[in-house]
This record gives structure tokens, sequence and C-alpha cells, in this order.
């Protein structure tokens, strides 16, 4: 069934009130649900309560028992008189049988929800719809040794102790949370949890008790995460002045968790590897993805719960928003310009793909079969990239008046994209009718700049054009506004000709002309990746390597590089060999320019993925991309080899400390380590073991590792065994040990991978598990991409396997198999079959089979 934003309907009833009594046990919970419900739309309309997996044990209306209700589907309707009634449900579920992780279920003898973002029905009979906001009341009871904490939504109310005669002892907490919130923002914790307690105070001077629950075992490796909900609550009060609204923060971490976390008000649950970090256990960039999660889920406290979606089509206005907010309190805690650098990088990486293929949709999409498949990189990336282009495009001030605005007039409400949008433009002034068509229209835009100089004359005229790619269901696009920063340089004095300037490209093509130009100039054009589009310029790689030494804004030098890297391999790729001198040297010049922060100088230095290369390829040949990259890597480590060996030498400070600039020097040595593999020299391998051995942090320990996956030095099994030994019961460092050989570049990858899959520590049954496999593997293109299609037929075992378990997390491994147009025709072939294989297994979710049929179209 196609679910449509045109057929949106408000409710025709709404639930102000809700009262939930469950009765907690790991195989049979009682949930009795109390709604007080009040009419909304015409008279006559019966009430309609979402529901799936469960049947009624009872339903009451104002308290008198009926049975004239039916099932209509897996809805429980409810034939209603009057304009307000008390409508009460009992229902029993199994939260050990739950392999979803939606709804209520077990983790690890822990009992959690995840509601979002259609969960909530699998608790209790509800209009799972976010548009509906009620007052929750909760009272949980439950074995008392067994969950001796009990935590709810809100501010904790009346505990006790209960002699009902059954055995063990029983007690019971109330929790109640005085915000109207939708049933996707639900959620209740019962478990055996230890807890590392904080406390903020607000800057109006509300004293908030925060506290990180979880296992007794992992309470050492909670600081991270709690100095970085504090630091989180002060950033949104100083920089969006918004201040947190309850007297309790509690965040919980669980190992099974299908996505990263979830705001759920007052009570964040966390998949546990976003949480737990100690230096011998979380790498630099676990922290980094630990910060940027806790503030994540704390900004969505207003970007989200304060303020909700309308329908689910809207979900970018929650989402966007709040990956764009935790990526400025990210940006504002190290480098900014590095972390751009990473966020594009991801955003090329994981939406540019998505927009090229089979599932593009819009920022707003138009429909959808089942709403967890668009829990995308373009709903989360793309839409934050959309915020950004408005901030650039109204300047701060006036963007944090249209934030102020919204935060205001939307208070309490559910919202859509387009009021976010409206409030931008009335308080600022700008218009924004056209930049509306980002919303709606997928595809990235691809520009094509050309920039011409008159001989002597002194005028140079730069020519823009825009093209936005048909996608599914999209044939024909208008064009789009555009910001572009840019700037020029002269050629021969390397400093800058113009001032930089904001262009709003909103026509199919435009001309700017500057005068006066007095030598020949250099395009530095999207400077800090100012619109997500794809740039064709016609610069030479001499203009690109004087770029990425001269250009002042980091980004754009970074930029530069990589495009000269980028051209260099297609070249390589498509004829077998390229000329390596340009990137070389500009390599050699970023090393050696003392001026650059070791963070940058190790992200402008590496080469870009082979899966990048291949975006850029009318027919991806992954072994030729392999080939191309090799090549370059081994004649970039040789002929620099000086370079890397003092780079590497140059050895951060011991013990291990999580501070900006100790993260940028073990990131460049470590780049620096893996250049020195691939130089061949004999004692890289040698000096890789050494550091395994010696290292006192997770983030050299795994780059030694990995760096001894990808080769075949004898010290690779040994630090395989010795990794996997020590961390052994430890499931989120395991997921770095199968990772590193899923990533693997050696060629007998997939059959490894293929072995690691019935390994004893390896289970389908935890997210996390089979991403750090599955997930990893799908990215590896050389393995995935095997010609004989070995990599096509594992994936698909393992998701038809995965999809009898957890439909959610199978349909998030499917997109690599889909982009079966971009390869040769064997291989495409053989992408197909198996997609139709998924296709055709019985009983399939709604989540898989919508990926994979959309995939064969
Ligand atoms: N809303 C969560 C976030 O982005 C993501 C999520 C979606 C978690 C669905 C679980 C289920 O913060
Ligand atoms: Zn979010």
């Amino acid at each position: 069934m196609v679910i449509r934003r045109e057929d949106y309907r408000p409710p025709a009833w709404l639930v102000p009130e809700v009262r939930l009594d469950f009765d907690l046990d790991a195989a049979a919970t009682r949930v009795r649900a109390r709604l007080s419900v009040t009419r909304n739309g015409a008279d006559g309309e019966p009430l309609r309560l979402d529901g799936a997996g469960q049947v009624p044990l009872s339903v009451t209306v104002d308290g008198v028992a009926i049975d004239d209700w039916r099932l209509e589907g897996e809805q429980l309707v409810v034939p209603l008189a009057g304009a307000a009634h008390v409508v009460e449900t009992e229902v029993e579920i199994a939260p050990d049988h739950n392999t979803q992780l939606m709804g209520l279920y077990a983790s690890g003898g822990i009992l959690c929800t995840q509601c979002e973002a259609e969960g909530f029905r699998r608790i209790t009979y509800f209009p799972d719809r976010p548009d509906v906001l009620s007052r929750y009341t909760v009272r949980m009871t439950a074995d008392a040794a067994r969950y001796p904490v009990l935590l709810a939504n809100g501010d904790p109310g009346a505990t006790g102790t209960l002699d009902d005669g059954r055995p063990g002892i029983r007690h019971w907490a109330e929790w109640h949370d005085p915000f109207p919130k939708p049933s996707y923002l639900f959620a209740l914790v019962a478990g055996d949890l230890a807890v590392n307690r904080g406390s903020f105070t607000t800057r109006s001077g509300r004293a908030v008790e925060l506290g990180i629950w979880v296992r007794e075992a992992d309470l050492a490796r909670t600081d991270h995460a709690l100095d970085a909900l504090k630091t989180s609550m002060a950033w949104d009060e100083r920089v969006y002045g918004r201040e947190y609204d309850l007297d309790v923060f509690n965040i919980v971490a669980v190992d099974d968790f299908n996505f990263g976390a979830m705001e759920n008000k007052g009570l964040n649950i966390f998949n546990s590897r976003y949480i737990l970090a100690d230096p011998d256990t979380a790498t630099d960039y676990d922290y980094d993805g630990i910060a940027a999660v806790v503030a994540h889920e704390y900004f969505h406290n207003w970007s989200g719960n304060r303020i909700t979606c309308r329908d689910w089509f809207q979900l970018s206005l929650k989402e966007g928003f709040t990956v764009y907010r935790d990526q400025g309190f990210s940006a504002d805690q190290g480098s900014a310009a590095v972390k751009r650098i990473e966020d594009v990088r991801t955003l090329r990486a994981a939406q540019f793909p998505e927009d090229a293929g089979p599932l593009a949709h819009p920022v707003r999409p138009d429909a959808y079969q089942e709403i967890s498949n668009f829990y995308t990189a373009t709903i989360y990336n793309k839409g934050a990239e959309l915020i950004r282009m408005m901030a650039t495009m109204l300047g701060p001030v006036a963007f944090r008046a249209g934030t102020d605005l919204y935060f205001d007039r939307f208070d309490g409400t559910a919202a859509t994209c387009e009021d976010f949008v409206a409030c931008l433009e009335e308080a600022s002034g700008v218009d924004l009718t056209q930049f509306r068509r980002w919303y709606g229209q997928a595809g990235t835009p691809r520009v094509s700049a050309s920039l011409s100089h008159g001989a002597g004359g002194g005028r140079a005229t730069l020519r823009l054009a825009q093209r936005v790619p048909a996608t599914p269901g999209q044939p024909d696009k208008q064009p789009m506004v555009l910001p572009l920063r840019l700037r020029l340089f002269g050629a021969e004095t390397g400093r800058p000709l113009t001032d930089e300037q904001l262009v709003l490209l909103d026509q199919p093509a435009a001309t700017i002309v500057f005068e006066a130009v007095t030598e020949r100039p250099v395009l530095s054009i999207n400077r800090g990746f100012s619109a997500p589009v794809i740039v064709e310029s016609d610069r030479s790689a001499a203009d690109l390597a004087f770029l990425s030494a001269h250009d002042d804004d980091p980004f754009a030098r970074y930029e530069a590089m990589q495009q000269l890297m980028l051209d260099t391999l297609v070249a390589g790729a498509i004829e077998g060999s390229a000329d390596y001198d340009a990137v070389i040297d500009a390599v050699a010049n970023t090393l050696d320019d003392p001026d650059l922060d070791a963070a940058f100088v190790a992200e402008a230095v590496m080469l870009p993925s082979e899966a990048f290369v291949g975006d850029q390829l009318a027919v991806v040949d992954p072994d030729a991309i392999f080939r191309a990259r090799e090549a370059l890597r081994g004649d970039l480590a040789r002929r620099l080899e000086a370079r890397w060996r003092l780079a590497y030498d140059r050895a951060p400070a011991v013990p291990y400390v999580y501070s900006p600039d100790q993260k940028g020097r073990r990131r460049l040595r470590n780049v620096a380590l893996g250049y020195l593999a691939a130089s061949g020299a004999g004692d890289a391998a040698a000096l890789a073991f050494a550091q395994f051995g010696a290292a006192d942090n997770m983030t050299d320990r795994q780059a030694a590792l990995t760096t001894l996956v990808n080769g075949d030095a004898p010290e690779r099994d040994v630090a395989l065994a010795a990794f996997h030994d020590r961390y052994a019961g430890n499931g989120l460092v395991l997921d770095k040990w199968f990772q590193a050989q899923a990533l693997s570049a050696r060629d007998d990858t997939t059959d490894r991978v293929a072995a690691l899959a019935t390994h004893p520590a390896f289970t389908l049954a935890n997210p996390n598990r089979a991403r750090s496999l599955i997930g990893a593997f799908g990215a590896n293109q050389r393995a995935f991409h095997r010609a004989d299609g070995a990599g096509y037929r594992f994936l698909a075992d393992q998701l038809i396997a995965l999809d009898r378990l957890n439909p959610q997390t199978a349909a998030k491994l499917l997109p690599p198999l889909g982009r079966w147009r971009r390869f040769d025709a064997g291989r495409a072939a053989l992408m197909r079959a198996e997609l139709a294989r998924i296709v055709a297994v019985p009983g399939l979710s709604r989540d898989l089979f919508e990926q994979a049929s959309k995939s064969l179209e």
C-alpha cells in the first residue's frame, strides 16, 4: 500500500490525555491504556486506533465493556456517539519475542521501547500518528530484583512495592510528562541499571538532574557522554536560545538498537555505541560520534519534541534541522573546517549515490510504502544542507530571527517544512519561493562553471549553468536556487583578485563579468560547499594544484586537492595509467606547509574512496578503479616516503587525551602509516605491529590493525587473534574486528567475510553486528562486486535471513545491490538476479520489499 502526502487529513479524534499501566514481564506484558478522546472531525466518524501484532483483550467506553468494536486490518475501530469519551483497552505483548526492536523489546535483560516511527502501535492501540499530541501518565509494575530501575518520559512520581501474592517482590513507579507529545516519543525502560549522574542549571535557573543509565560494568565508560550532554545544553542556550524544560533528563544505553539513538521526551534511548567510550575501547572517531549524537538527540527536545512533524512526509523538518544543529555544535568543539570536510564526505558517500539511484526521493517525499525506509541520508544530510543554504542566504542574524520565530510560533504543535521556511522568510524578508523546489525535487544538481579571461583585456567572464538530473517519478526538473560562494585568485601572484561573493544561480544559465582582472584568474567556487551540488569545471591540474596551496577557504583548498586526485584516478581507471606528478607535488606541498594543522593535512592527503571515483565513471569498473588507486597510492607512498616517515615520527602525546589537537596528530600519523604500508617499505608491517602492541588507545590500535588486515604480512593473523582475544565479550569492539576484515582490500575478502558470518561472536539479531560485517562488506567496492557474483549472493542470503528477524535493518543494508545500473552488463545481470530472488521470497517484509522492488525498476 502506498501512502501519499497529498492524502493528509487531520485526525478525526484527538487524545488529550493518556494513562498507561504496564505490568512488565519479558515473556508477557499486560498493557492497559486509558484514552480520553475528543472529536476533531465530522459526527459519526468512529475512533480508529492503530495496532500491530496484538489483539484486544477488552475494550470499554466510559467505563462500560463494549462488544461492537471491530478490527479492520490491524486497526481497532470503536463506534462512538458523542464528542468526548474515555476508551480503555487491554492487550498482552511479548517483549522477548520482539526481534524487530520496534515497540517494547528486551535487550540483554533490559526492557525498553522504540516507537518512532510506528512502534507505539505494537505496544497498545492508539492513533499512532505524529499530529495527535497527548499528555502521558505511565505506571509500571515489575519484578523488583530483575527490574530495579523503572524509567519513563517526563518527571518521576510516586513509587511503591506491592504484595500481590505473586512470587518475588514487585514494585511500581509512576511518571508524568507535562508536555503533550506524539506517541512516537513515548518511552519506558525497566532494568538493572547503574547511573552516572550530573546536573545542569539552565540560564533561567532550573536545576536539571542528568542521568546516563547503563549496565554496572559499563559505568566507567559514560563520562564522555555526560560531558557532551552538558556542553550541548549550554550550546543550545547560547546559539539558539533554547532552554531545557523538565527537571530530569535521562539517557539509557542498550546494545540492540536499530538506529543511533532516539529523542524520546526526557528519556533518550541510545544504541550503546553512541554512549560508551574509554581510550582503550573507543576511537577518536567514536568520541566524536558520541558527542554528535548526544547533541543531536538533546537538540531534538526543541526541534522535534516541542515542535514535532505534522506527518512523516515532514520528517526532514525535525531531522534536517537537527542534523544542521548538531553539525554546528561539533564544528564549535574543534576545527570547523575539518568538520565541514567530514560532513561533505558523508554526504557524497551516502546521499549523492542515493540521489543518483533507484531509491532517490525528495527531502520532502510524496509517497512511501514503509516510513522506516525514509530515514535516509536525503532526509537527514541533504535536509541539513537545505537549512545550511538558507542560513547562508539569510546571514546569521536573520537566520536566528527566523528560527526564533519558528520556535515561538509553532511551540506545542505538529508543523510542516513549509511552516519552517515561511518563518525564515517572514523574519528575514528574503524571498524563498523558488528555493522551496529543493524540498520537492530529488537529484543532485550539476553546475558547470567555465571562466575565461580576455588576453590583456582585463575582463574575466564566468559562465555558469545548472542541470538537475531526472530521478524516479520526476523526469523534468525546474531550475533551483544554488547559493555559490566564489572568489577569483591570481595565477601569478597567488593573491585574491576579488572579494568573496555569494552568487545565487537561479536560472538555467548565467554569466558573471569581472572587470579589471589584471592577471590570469583561477576560480574558487562553491567554497565551504555552499550548495550540495556537483561542480563540473574546466580547471586544469595546475590550477587545482595552485588552489590546493593558495585558496584562503580551507574547504576549497581541500576540494581542489580532491578534484585533482579524482581527475587523476579517473584517468588512471579509464586509460590504465596517468600522470601523477601534479598530485605528488600538491601532497608534498601540503605536508610541508607549516601553517596547516595536522587534522586538515590528514584530510587533504587522503585519496578519494573507490566508490567516489566510481561515481564519476559512466560504467563503474571496480577492478580498474582499485588498480588505479593502488598505483597512485603506491607512487605517492614511495616518492614521498621520507615525508611519511617524518609525519609518522611526530608521535602524539602519551597518555591518550581526546582533544582536537591530539586527535589531529593521531589522524595524520595513522594516514602516514597507511602510506608507509603502501610504499612496500620492508619495515612497514613491523611498524604497524609495534604500534598495535604499544598503543594506549583504540584509535592507534585500530589503525594499526586495519593496516595489517589490508596486507598479507605474517603479523596480520597474529594481530587479528590478539585483538579478538583481548576484546572477547565486548560486542562494540568486536564490531571493529569484523568491520576491518569486511573492508579489507585483499583478494580473499569475500570468502573470509562469508566465513565470519558463521563466527560464534557474529549474530544477525544484533543490528550493530549485522552492520559491522554485512553493511561494511556492501561498502567494499572490490570484494562486493567480485565479478563472479559471490558478493551479491552472499548479501542477498544474509538479507533474506535478516528480514525474518529485523526488516528495518535488512532494508537499510539493501542499497548496494540496487546500484546495478552503474555497472557492466555482467554484474548488472547478477545483481538483478539477486534482487529478483529477494522480491520473490514468500512473506517478505514491506520494508525489504519496497527497497528491493524499487531497485529492480
Ligand atoms: N529520530 C532518531 C534520530 O534521528 C532516529 C530514529 C528513527 C531512531 C527511528 C529510531 C527509530 O535522532
Ligand atoms: Zn534525529
